[in-house]
Order: structure tokens, then C-alpha cells, then sequence
């Protein structure tokens, strides 16, 4: 048994690096791809998790960093920037660290996880708090990176950040043994769809599966135009981390879902909600928001029939619940404490 190299090595063949780069690394990658015994019974599928929270910031974000930052650092660049809803900054933070750099990170203004913004505190990135939204942000990030050509982009703007982020699809393949029947995943900026279609079109070119997966791109409701078929000048969600009216890759991910016969559709903040807690409650599985737009949608998706009973469906769950402990105790009842004492203990169980 040899321990998990980091995902640059581990599928080197397949990435744009150098033989003599150095490599920017945290280990990131090889998450866990878990059966969901409860979304599976209730959906008459075979549903897995593709856990994404367990890469070493919580997030996917990290198998995209491995490649941009390493790139960056082999091309002589001194500092990143990236714009960020929360997880590419605190991603872009952590490799920028380990690779020397300096880090700025462009966020808007009051819309991103405790959790987030404490890693990148944490982590010593420069942050700039921006008076509009996720959009506003990248393009301010666009025309500095632009004017300063020392600091390199690390958006998933950057061609980098695909490759890297591509190997989510290997892995799945590589434990199914084929790609499964339907992909479920959120939607944002659209580069982790644009990513994934890479992933599993690569794989199939190179006879390592002999199918492709339909796509299923969810976006929340007040954030989608990608299903509006047109941008959206004020997204508004609870899911912070995917508030984005005009995504980067929208002719990428239009092609992942025309390629692969798949489907973009919206879910509400209520919904949204349901499946956060149906994932955390009954599956063991805490994610934050944004990342159960992909339940939510394979419920939807399955209740309209566009999923059919017994299909291998994947549902990639973004980032780390840990990331927005204010989303998870919204709503929570005052509780009073009790005494030290095993009655009191009783009485609360109501077994007293
Ligand atoms: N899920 C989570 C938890 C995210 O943080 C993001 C994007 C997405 C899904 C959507 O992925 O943008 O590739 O379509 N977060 C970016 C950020 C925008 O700044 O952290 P996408």
C-alpha cells in the first residue's frame, strides 16, 4: 500500500506539468466516493457522493489549485489573485503559502462563509472586500492580472485549474470501474462542469471507460442563468458560494450539457435547504449549501422522470459543511442548559 501522492503526481501522464517543475502540493484529491444508502432507497437509483469537503481546505477547489499555483510558481510569478464566493480564496490562500507566494483575494462584501474567510485569515492572504457581487469581483481581478502580469489569475479562467480539476472524473471512473449513468453537480462560475466533461471525454478517448455520463447542472434558483439562458444581473441565494449571474465557462458548460444529452436546471433556496439537511440527516454526510444543489437536483430530475429508477447516479457535494456553521443553526431553538445531574439528563431525553 503506497500512500496518496497528491493528484499531479498521481495522474501525471495526463497534466500539463514539466518533468522539472516543482510541485505545489497538500495531498489534495482521492476523496472518498460514498453509496448514499438513503438517497439511493428513496430515489430507487444507485446513488454515491463524490465528497469533495474532504480535500485539505474543504473544497474541490483544491485539485484546481495544485495545477494553477504550481504553473504559476514554474513561470516565475510571485503572487495570485483570485475574485472568490469563499472557497477559491481560501484554496488560493493555503497553496499560495506553501509555495512562497503572495495571495490577494477579491470577496464580496459581506457574502461569504465564516469559515471561508477564517481560512483565509488563517492562511495570510490579502483580502479585499468589494462593494458588489462574485461577478464585479472576477472582473476587476481580469483588468488588474491584465495591467500586472506578475501576478497570475487563479480563477477557473485559468486553463490550469481545468486540467487539475478534471481528475475528479478519473478517480469516480476509476472506482466504478465505467462512469455512471447521470453526473449531478452545482453550478457557479461553471468551471468545475467544464472540468468534469474534460475528465470523463479524456478517459473515454483513451478506452479507460467505454460510456459517458449525462450531465446534470443545478443552479439555485435566484442565481441561474444558466437556465434562464441568459445572465442575471443581481443573483441572490443562501447558497453564497454558488451567487453568480454571469458563470466564466457559460460556452463550456453549454457544450458539457449538449455533448452529453444532460440538463440544466434551477432549485430554490427551499429546496436547497431540504436536501442540505436530508444529506446531513439521513446520509451522514455534512455539506454545505451550495453543494446540495446536486441532491436537490437528482430529486427533482427523478420525481420528472429525466432520471430513471435504477440509473448509477453521482452527486458531487462541493465543500465542507464546517464551512457555514450560520447556515447550519439557522433556525435552531434556544435550549437552556441543565443541571449536572442524571435525572435532569432523563427528563430531557423524555425517557424520565
Ligand atoms: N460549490 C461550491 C461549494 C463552490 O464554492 C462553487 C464555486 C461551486 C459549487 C460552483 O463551481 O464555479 O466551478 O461552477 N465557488 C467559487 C469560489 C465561485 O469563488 O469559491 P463552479
Amino acid at each position: 500500500h503506497q500512500a496518496w501522492p497528491g493528484l499531479i503526481e498521481a495522474y501525471r501522464d495526463r497534466m500539463p506539468v514539466e518533468d522539472d517543475w516543482t510541485i505545489v502540493t497538500l495531498l489534495e484529491g482521492a476523496t472518498p466516493l460514498i453509496k448514499a444508502n438513503h438517497l439511493s432507497e428513496i430515489t430507487g437509483c444507485e446513488v454515491y457522493l463524490k465528497v469533495e469537503g474532504l480535500n485539505p481546505t474543504g473544497s474541490f477547489k483544491d485539485r484546481g489549485m495544485t495545477m494553477a499555483v504550481t504553473t504559476a510558481l514554474n513561470h516565475g510569478k510571485r503572487a495570485v489573485l483570485c475574485a472568490s464566493t469563499g472557497n477559491t480564496s481560501a484554496s488560493a490562500a493555503a497553496y499560495a503559502t506553501r509555495a512562497g507566494m503572495t495571495c490577494a483575494v477579491l470577496i464580496p462584501e459581506g457574502k461569504i462563509a465564516m469559515g471561508k474567510l477564517a481560512q483565509a485569515v488563517m492562511h495570510g492572504a490579502k483580502i479585499i472586500q468589494v462593494q458588489g457581487n462574485f461577478d464585479d469581483c472576477l472582473e476587476l481581478a481580469r483588468k488588474v492580472t491584465a495591467d500586472f502580469t506578475e501576478i497570475e489569475l487563479v480563477n477557473s479562467v485559468n486553463p490550469a485549474r481545468i486540467e487539475g480539476q478534471k481528475t475528479a472524473a478519473f478517480e469516480i471512473v476509476d472506482v466504478l470501474g465505467r462512469a455512471p449513468d447521470v453526473h449531478a453537480l452545482p453550478v457557479g462560475n461553471a468551471g468545475n462542469i467544464t472540468a468534469y466533461w474534460k475528465g470523463y471525454t479524456e478517459y473515454r478517448a483513451d478506452g479507460l471507460s467505454d460510456s459517458l455520463p449525462r450531465m446534470l447542472g443545478v443552479q439555485a434558483a435566484g442565481a441561474a442563468p444558466l437556465v434562464n439562458g441568459a445572465p442575471v444581473a443581481n443573483p441572490e441565494t443562501i447558497a453564497t458560494a454558488i451567487r453568480i449571474g454571469a458563470p466564466a465557462s457559460w460556452n463550456q458548460a453549454v457544450a458539457a450539457k449538449d455533448e452529453s444529452g444532460g440538463q440544466f436546471r434551477a432549485a430554490t433556496d427551499e429546496k436547497l435547504l431540504e436536501a442540505y439537511r436530508l444529506v446531513a440527516g439521513r446520509d451522514g454526510v455534512f455539506v454545505e449549501p451550495a453543494s446540495a444543489a446536486s441532491v436537490a437536483g437528482l430529486l427533482a430530475a427523478r420525481a420528472d422522470g429525466w432520471i430513471e429508477a435504477g440509473s448509477t447516479v453521482v452527486c458531487t457535494v462541493t465543500g465542507n459543511g464546517l464551512k457555514d456553521p450560520d447556515t447550519a443553526l439557522l433556525g435552531m431553538p434556544e435550549v437552556s442548559a441543565i443541571p449536572v445531574d442524571p435525572g435532569a439528563v432523563a427528563d430531557a431525553l423524555g425517557v424520565g
